[in-house]
C-alpha cells in the first residue's frame, strides 16, 4: 500500500506523527481513534480484568524478569493479533498501516509491533524508565493509546516525557485521556507515570525492528 491509498484524514495524522518523531522523538493525536472505537476497546479490557486475565507487570526483559511493585504497579495481558475482537482489530490494522507509512517515509526497518491492555489500579505509577532494556533491544518506536474518559490532572496517572535540551530538561505531561494516543522513540526519551488516583485503562506497544518470534535473539 502506498501513502496515497490511505484515507486523507489518516494520511494528515500519519505526516503529523511523522514530522512530530523526526522534530522532537514524540508525538501526541487526539483524533487517531473515534471516541466509539475507544468506548468498545475499553469494554474488551473491561471484561478482561472482570475475568481476572490480567497479570502483574515485570521489569527487565524475559531471562531477567522481575516483579518490583514499588517501580511499576500496572497490570497487563498480551494482546495475541491472530485472535482478537473487532475494536481492537481495528486498531492494530491503522497500527500497520502507520508502520509502513513510518518505514516509507523514514526508513525505519520496522518489522513488527507487539500491544498489551493495560490497568494502573488506584495508588499506583512507573519510575521513571527507559523502554529499552538494553543497547541492542529492538523496540524503536513505544505507542500508547489512552482510554479513560473525562481525566482531570488530579487524577494523577500522567505520563511525563523528559525531553534532554542543552543543560537542562523538559518535560512533558500528557493526561490520559480517552482517545489520546502518544508515541515516541523508544531508545532516546525516559518518561514516568506518576501516581494514579484513578484507575487508569491503556493499550501499551512497541514496534520493533525485528519480527517478535525472533526477539529473543536480541
Ligand atoms: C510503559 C510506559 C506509559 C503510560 O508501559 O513502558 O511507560 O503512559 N507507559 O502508560
Ligand atoms: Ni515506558
Amino acid at each position: 500500500m502506498t501513502p496515497a491509498t490511505l484515507g486523507t484524514n489518516e494520511e494528515v495524522i500519519f505526516e503529523k506523527i511523522v514530522n512530530d518523531l523526526t522534530h522532537q522523538n514524540y508525538s501526541v493525536n487526539n483524533n487517531f481513534m473515534t471516541i466509539e472505537e475507544i468506548e468498545s476497546i475499553k469494554d474488551i479490557l473491561i471484561w478482561h480484568e472482570e475475568q481476572d486475565n490480567l497479570y502483574k507487570a515485570g521489569i527487565g526483559n524475559k531471562s531477567e524478569k522481575q516483579i518490583n511493585s514499588e517501580i511499576r504497579g500496572d497490570y497487563i495481558r498480551w494482546i495475541d493479533p491472530k485472535s482478537v475482537r473487532e475494536p481492537i482489530q481495528i486498531y492494530l490494522k491503522k497500527i500497520d498501516r502507520l508502520i509502513m507509512y513510518l518505514n516509507q517515509t523514514c526508513y525505519l526497518g520496522i518489522k513488527d509491533a507487539e500491544v498489551h491492555f493495560t490497568v494502573y489500579p488506584e495508588e499506583s505509577a512507573y519510575e521513571r524508565h527507559l523502554d529499552q532494556f538494553k543497547e541492542s533491544d529492538t523496540r524503536k518506536i513505544s505507542f500508547i493509546i489512552y482510554l479513560n474518559p473525562n481525566w482531570q490532572k488530579s487524577d494523577g496517572g500522567i505520563l511525563r516525557l523528559f525531553i534532554p535540551s542543552d543543560n537542562n530538561e523538559e518535560i512533558i505531561e500528557i493526561l490520559p485521556e480517552a482517545g489520546t494516543f502518544v508515541c515516541f522513540l523508544s531508545g532516546e526519551l525516559e518518561h514516568e507515570v506518576t501516581k494514579s488516583f484513578r484507575k487508569r485503562y491503556s493499550l501499551t506497544g512497541w514496534m520493533r525492528n525485528m519480527p517478535i518470534g525472533l526477539s529473543f535473539l536480541s
